[in-house]
């Protein structure tokens, strides 16, 4: 086996192959002044199973291409099994076709993805509850969950907490990262206005004295979700806060806006940042 790490996935390669005790390899990746990629595998695959480490961020459509073209070469090159570890997979999140002849984007990724790879694995996919990955894609698909993690974080590090979930969707994952922490949680109500602005209020009273809000969620990208809560909370008298999510997109200065907003942030590393403090390549180095 060799692990090899795409321009989304250096961060976590080598650490996964030093827990796993195989080879690694970064994916050598050019640009043509046109804007065309020029990939080349560093490592002999022939006969090997290859997995590739790519995490979708930054131009999550160059990190595609980049995926798809280091499989198509290794599988050129006579790998015997090209396996995909995405820490964080975009495209997930639009399952629905809103108008005529609109992509529904969740289905062509994992339809693209199927046609060039053996197996995948995904950290704490955004896909609908109730949906399970495996049905998604027609490879064997492996959906890896960080709670426990985020569970262990907030044991060692906050006292007192109250662990919130800023929508319904959160529920499963407040409820069991509050037991596994052994606090209470809450839920909030979001109503998505647009991408960018949303609306929350709390479902029922919480009593927060003393309490070190920590809300959890598996992705923050303009982080209005969280600020929005946080607006709320603060009216219903709670003073300090955190949130520890998976995965940390930060786009438009979300990070500053939570610092600013007296919000501390801890996400896991399926996305580098300032704050990615929870390293989550032991997990996946289980699961491969
Ligand atoms: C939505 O269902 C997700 O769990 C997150 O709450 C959402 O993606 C956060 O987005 P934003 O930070 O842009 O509010």
């Amino acid at each position: 086996m060799i692990i090899i790490g795409c321009s989304g996935g250096k961060h976590l390669a080598g650490k996964i192959a030093k827990k796993l005790k195989c080879p690694y390899s970064l994916l050598k990746v050019k640009k043509y002044p046109d804007g065309e990629l020029n990939l080349r595998l560093m490592s002999n695959v022939k006969g090997k199973e290859v997995v590739l480490v790519q995490s979708f961020y930054g131009d999550v459509n160059e990190c595609l291409v980049e995926a798809i073209f280091a499989a198509e070469t290794a599988n050129e090159l006579g790998a015997k099994k090209v396996i995909l570890v995405a820490p964080y997979l975009a495209y997930l999140r639009k399952d629905i076709r809103y108008g005529p002849g609109e992509c529904i984007n969740r289905n062509a990724i994992t339809n693209i993805i199927s046609r060039y790879f053996d197996r995948v694995l995904v950290i704490d996919p955004h896909i609908r509850k109730g949906v399970k990955i495996s049905s998604l894609f027609s490879i064997k698909a492996v959906e890896i969950n960080a709670d426990k993690l985020i569970a262990d974080y907030i044991k060692k590090n906050i006292k007192n907490p109250l662990v919130v979930g800023p929508d319904k969707g959160s529920l499963n994952m407040a409820k069991g990262i509050s037991n596994m922490a052994k606090c209470n949680y809450a839920i909030f109500e979001k109503t998505r206005i647009s991408g960018w602005e949303v609306k929350t209020k709390a479902r029922k009273k919480v009593d927060l004295k003393g309490r070190n809000i920590i809300f959890v969620d598996d992705i923050i990208s303009t982080g209005n979700t969280i600020l929005e809560c946080v607006k709320n909370m603060k009216k219903m008298g709670a003073k300090r806060f955190y949130c520890v999510v998976v995965h940390g997109i930060f786009i438009e200065n979300a990070l500053e806006k939570l610092r600013k907003a007296n919000v501390k942030v801890v996400t896991t590393n399926t996305i580098p940042n300032k704050v990615s403090k929870i390293d989550i390549s032991g997990l996946i180095a289980e699961r491969i």
